[in-house]
């Protein structure tokens, strides 16, 4: 009977399925091949739009990483100098801190490294900074530490340092690691100063976003209509572009340009609030191209101005910052009331909206969440271990 022959086959492939169910689930579950901890089949938390150069590329890779990619964090150095753990999780340097404490919060860490991608040379160079310790001491202490770990492991000698990374926000973890040339020229540099001065190369470094956290205000959202001042400045003149930006709009009635810095504890967070009341936030560069005045602008949703003629933003091979920013060079100083007046409303709530969108890579949390700033920075690792691999 046809009927029948029906059902006892729907039951054989039912049968199958569940078998192979179980058997797939049991793979996953032994060791050697345990998945990272984040459900990567839950429902889309992120909203893969235009704000991305390629929405779906990036999906799917995304998710092959959270899948895949394994970090190995050398356990060498004592905690209690440089090593290991980071200086604080506040401040300007906060991001350097997250990254440390993250790392060890995911499901990325491995203590195999036989399965890693990638190594992660954890060296503090922010903690010596506190220390007070010199420069020529910090470069010593780096070279050292560095040759410790080439001498015990054999990792680095496979690829001189290709498959190596460190992570460093202030500037001085550039400095600092400039005594070693592998260190430069061959590992992976996560830094938030990106500037070519300090030979920053662009598909072999990332740039490490610069979030002063915790923030002293909530996001920014949905409230164009108290967005009613043009433009929006206030900081120290200690770059040649941030003397011209005061000097040219200072006295501006459309554009509250403050050749003072506001304390960002002031009063009743004056500065902070000010970053609600503006459509755009003007981001000159300073002593360093990097500023935590674009990851303000961004959390409190006032579009980012970036007045800089080279700085590789952060994730800008991932997102398209012409969606969510202004970028113009710096002789378009003079222009810049006219540039931003020429921005339609259509444009600006546009810009706006999109800003909201990537709020989020730009947060660092602690445990780290997906598409959050660390998981931003894993992402542009796993796009960079693709060319270097062992
Ligand atoms: C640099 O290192 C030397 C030798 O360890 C030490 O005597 C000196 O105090 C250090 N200087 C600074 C500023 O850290
Ligand atoms: C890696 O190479 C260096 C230089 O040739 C050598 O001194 C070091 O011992 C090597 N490391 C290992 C673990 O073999
Ligand atoms: C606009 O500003 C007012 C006064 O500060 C505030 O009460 C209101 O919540 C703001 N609107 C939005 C949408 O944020
Ligand atoms: C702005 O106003 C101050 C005080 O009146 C004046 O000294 C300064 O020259 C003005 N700046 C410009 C660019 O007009």
């Amino acid at each position: 009977m046809p009927c029948s022959i029906q059902h006892s086959l729907l039951t054989l492939i039912l049968l199958i399925l569940i078998a192979f169910t179980y058997t797939a689930l049991n793979s996953l579950r032994s060791p050697s091949v345990l998945p990272p901890k984040v459900n990567t089949i839950s429902i889309p938390d992120n909203d893969f739009s235009e704000i991305y150069h390629s929405p779906e590329v990036f999906r799917l890779n995304y998710e092959e990483m959270e899948r895949k990619f394994r970090i190995f964090v050398y356990p060498d150095g004592d905690p209690n100098t440089y090593y290991q753990t980071p200086r604080k999780l506040t401040g300007k340097y906060a991001s350097e801190g997250y990254f440390f404490q993250n790392i060890r919060e995911s499901s990325f860490r491995t203590d195999d490294p036989d399965r890693a991608h990638l190594f992660f040379i954890p060296i503090s160079c922010h903690k010596m900074r506190g220390k007070g310790t010199s420069y020529e001491n910090m470069t010593i202490i780096v070279h050292n530490y560095v040759q410790s770990l080439i001498d015990k492991y054999p990792y680095w000698n496979r690829t001189l340092g290709a498959d190596h990374f460190f992570v460093t926000c202030h500037d001085v973890g550039v400095r600092a690691t400039e005594g070693y040339p592998l260190l430069v020229k061959n590992t992976i540099r996560v830094v938030c100063s990106p500037s070519y001065d300090v030979g920053f190369i662009p598909h072999k470094d990332v740039a490490l976003p610069q979030v002063l956290q915790p923030f002293a205000l909530p996001a920014g959202g949905n409230d164009i209509e108290n967005r009613t001042t043009l433009g929006f400045w206030a900081g120290h003149r200690n770059s040649k572009i941030r003397v011209i930006l005061a000097r040219v709009w200072e006295n501006d009635t459309e554009l509250d340009i403050k050749n003072d810095r506001i304390n960002r504890a002031t009063g009743n967070l004056v500065y902070q609030k000010k970053f609600y009341k503006t459509k755009f936030c003007i981001c000159p560069g300073g002593s360093q191209v990097n500023s935590a005045r674009i990851a303000d602008s961004i959390h409190y949703g006032c579009v980012p101005v970036i007045l800089s003629n080279y700085y590789d933003l952060p994730f800008n091979d991932v997102l398209d910052w012409r969606k969510f920013s202004v970028i113009i060079k710096e002789h378009d100083v003079y222009q810049l009331k006219s540039i931003l007046k020429d921005i339609s409303d259509a444009e600006f709530i546009s810009l706006h909206n999109n800003l909201v969108k990537v709020q989020k890579h730009f947060q660092w949390n602690s445990p780290p969440i997906r598409f959050d700033a660390f998981h931003m920075v894993m992402y542009e690792l796993w796009l960079r271990h693709h060319v270097i691999k062992y």
